[in-house]
């Protein structure tokens, strides 16, 4: 996908993010209550807060909440939210991490780490949250365990949703050696197709504690959910939590 670029998927799929992902997410209650618990006083940084799913939520429980992202189209909708004005947003690359001061947490969830297309990005921002951290923070990342047999020589096509006048397919190619999976969503109705791409870069876990630990931070946590269930090979999905390691 010659002409993707960072802010492609957000800036496509803005209108129907909340729709589609209202169901068939981890309830945002659990996924708030960890991250406040892990949070203590604050502030806190999502990097790609999107419409504001987690961060609205975390902002009404009283924490100073911050974000970044790239896509205004996505902003624009969050800002369109009753409590949506009152939360800074800078609009720019989560690898970046270009914001001022320090946050007792920073996170990216629903597996939007994997948005960074390589792994000098995932590297860089690794580095980038590690300057952002108090002494005693965390960096949370949510997102699913790679699985490379859920493709068949290359390639896997799925439906997602099927009604009276829609069907909506998932066609992806997968690249094993960048370890990159660029993806359709193709919406089919009577009047016409439309088209909702998104790539992404997974890594395999030992490869992020390697990230991180090249950003001079461990792993203090994993869980297979946001419950703190146990982290096992048949898990998932996982939800890491690093510190600094000269914390503690
Ligand atoms: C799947 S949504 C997740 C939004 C929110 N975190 C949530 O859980 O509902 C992904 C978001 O990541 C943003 N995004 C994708 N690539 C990005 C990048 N390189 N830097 C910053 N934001 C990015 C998109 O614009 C979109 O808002």
């Amino acid at each position: 996908m010659d002409d993707y670029t960072a802010s492609t998927y957000g800036d496509r799929i803005a209108d129907v993010y909340y729709r589609w992902f209202r169901q068939g997410l981890a309830p945002a209650e659990q996924t708030v209550e960890a991250l406040a618990r892990l949070a203590g006083n604050g502030p806190v940084l999502e990097l790609a807060i999107g419409t504001g799913r987690i961060a609205l939520p975390l902002a009404a429980r009283g924490l100073r909440v911050q974000g970044i992202d790239i896509s205004g189209a996505t902003v624009a909708r969050l800002r369109e939210k009753l409590d949506g004005t009152d939360i800074p947003v800078t609009i720019g690359d989560l690898a970046d991490v270009a914001v001022e001061g320090l946050f007792s947490l920073v996170y990216v969830v629903f597996n939007t780490f994997w948005a960074l297309l390589t792994q000098e990005d995932q590297t860089r921002c690794f580095r980038n949250v590690a300057t952002h951290l108090t002494e005693d923070g965390a960096f949370v990342i949510e997102a699913f365990v790679p699985d490379p047999a859920r493709f068949d020589r290359g390639q896997r096509t799925s439906t997602s949703w099927v009604d009276t006048h829609t069907v909506t397919l998932e066609a992806s190619r997968h690249d094993p050696v960048n370890q990159r999976v660029d993806s359709q969503h193709v919406v089919i109705r009577e009047d016409g197709i439309k088209l909702y791409p998104v790539s992404i870069r997974y890594a395999h876990l030992r490869e992020l504690d390697l990230m991180a630990k090249l950003a001079r931070m461990r792993l203090r946590d994993r869980w297979a959910g946001w419950n703190g269930e146990l982290f096992t090979e048949d898990s998932e999905m996982h939800v890491s939590v690093y510190e600094l390691a000269t914390s503690g």
